[in-house]
């Protein structure tokens, strides 16, 4: 009875108007009413009208919607719908849509539970020396580009942090020892300087293997990946959880299939220029998931167990194995624990290996995607030895437009916590949405300070470049 407000946004992505006609139904408590306007979606518009009704539905609980091809299908990009209901001062209900809305016939509910009470939460120091490990490579195959045979290492680092700071390598150890060969070689710092130069190639070599393969793709992407299959099969899209981590999941899909079918795919770029490509990187991937820990996603936990909380200059690298992914969440708090963890992995964790890409790989020296000599076993490497053992010009440069593609500050970009999509229509969510924003300007502002007084920032866990989803 009385007068409704409707007030309906279609997206302004490319074709997020739709030439097909819409028609609406509210749904009350008490009963349903057809709204007589159609409406043709426009791009970028929000278009706003009212109904008046004769009938009393009591406090809304559905907008339903149903959209009708002509003589083609034309899919519509539906951001929300609001419905303020008869009176002057009549409640607004916001339903919130945020995705395609394609095909014709059946209605399309859209439920605003708006965050209610109904629908609760389920209940669900001071150490000097590191060392830095690449065993899982031992014993991995290395690719054959172009019949020529190229050559992993497994290294060994022990690494001094220093009292400025520094964490500088003292010995590296490029191969496991094996029965019935000669104990390998420890190179040091005091080697003639090619000698070390070489060692410490192979050394970033391997680490390129392990960040890109590890780190940034299966405890990155692919991760990312299980939150968001997960979150689509499993929730509804009234779900609290759904609508929380949502934003955190744009474009991993897309992502993560450009890189199934182009770069660790057969004949995909790993195939064609990297050491562990041809079956090597697969046969990583796998040791390396039997070693993916629930407690090594979670920072705090993590730093502890590898003793690192309080050391004064620690990035991420990688961590070590434990067991125990929860099957079940049975309180409050496990549950927030889990989401933290989901929602930090699709952020910060991926951040944190994705942007260095740029800063170090293109420099190919630095990060060699392949060797194409194996490593040494004596002291008397030369120039020549170093640059016969390099990538060649063709695989450099592949490596050098790759990791520029995509490490490079991506022109469109969504920092942590910034997505306009709003999820939540309820004054309680929004307010600590707003609290998050300004936490992370705060934070923000105080490494933009830190990383004044640094000869080398490191802005890959600053929150305004930090993506908020994995998705590039
Ligand atoms: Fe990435």
């Amino acid at each position: 009875m009385g007068v409704y407000r409707i007030r309906v946004s279609t997206g302004d992505s490319l074709y997020a108007g739709s030439l097909n006609q819409v028609q609406l139904w509210l749904v009350g408590q008490h009963g349903e009413a057809a709204v007589e306007t159609r409406l043709r979606p426009m791009q970028g518009k929000e278009e706003e009208f009212k109904v008046d009704l004769s009938e009393y539905l009591g406090p809304l609980l559905f907008v339903k919607l149903r959209k009708r091809r002509l003589l083609q299908d034309d899919a519509w990009f539906c951001n929300w719908i609001s419905v303020r209901t008869p009176g002057s001062s009549g409640d607004e209900f916001r339903f919130p849509c945020y995705r395609w809305v394609e095909g014709d016939g059946s209605g399309k509910k859209m439920p605003n539970f708006h965050d209610s009470p109904y629908h609760p939460l389920p209940r669900i120091q001071g150490h000097t020396l590191f060392e830095a490990d690449f065993s899982l490579l031992d014993g991995i195959k290395a690719n054959v580009i172009l019949c020529s045979q190229q050559h992993l290492a497994a290294p060994l680092v022990m690494l001094k942090l220093q009292p400025d700071g520094k964490l500088l390598p003292m010995a590296i150890q490029l191969q496991l020892p094996s029965s019935g060969s000669p104990h390998p070689p420890l190179f040091l710092p005091t080697d003639p300087p090619m000698v070390w130069l070489l060692a410490k190639c192979w050394v970033r070599s391997a680490d390129f293997q392990l960040h890109e393969l590890q780190s940034h793709l299966l405890r990155g992407h692919l991760m990312a990946e299980v939150f968001a299959v997960a979150t689509m099969r499993c929730l509804p899209s009234v779900h609290p959880i759904f609508k929380l981590m949502l934003p955190h999941l744009r474009y991993t899909m897309e992502i993560n299939l450009r890189a199934r079918t182009g770069l660790v795919s057969d004949l995909g770029v790993f195939d064609q220029v990297v050491g562990t490509g041809g079956g090597g990187h697969v046969q990583l991937l796998q040791r390396a998931g039997s070693f993916l820990t629930y407690r090594s996603f979670c920072p705090p936990d993590d730093l502890a167990d590898r003793g690192l909380l309080g050391s004064p200059s620690f990035h991420f690298t990688r961590s070590w194995p434990l067991a125990g992914f929860p099957t079940s969440l049975q309180t409050r708090e496990q549950a927030c624990h889990f989401i933290t963890m989901c929602i930090f992995t699709c952020t910060g964790q991926h951040s944190s290996v994705h942007l260095g890409q740029l800063d170090w790989y293109t420099w190919v020296p630095n990060t060699p995607c392949t060797m194409r000599l194996p490593p040494p076993t004596t002291k008397d490497a030369t120039l020549e030895t170093v640059m016969a053992t390099l990538p060649n010009f063709h695989q450099a440069s592949l490596q050098m437009s790759m990791t520029w593609q995509m490490g490079r500050r991506q022109p469109v970009m969504v920092a942590l916590g910034q997505h306009k999509e709003e999820y939540f229509s309820s004054a309680e969510p929004k307010a600590v949405l707003k609290k998050l924003r300004e936490e992370l300007a705060v934070l923000d502002k105080e490494i933009e300070i830190r990383n004044a007084k640094l000869e080398m920032p490191y802005e890959y866990l600053k929150p305004s470049l930090m993506e908020n989803s994995v998705a590039i």
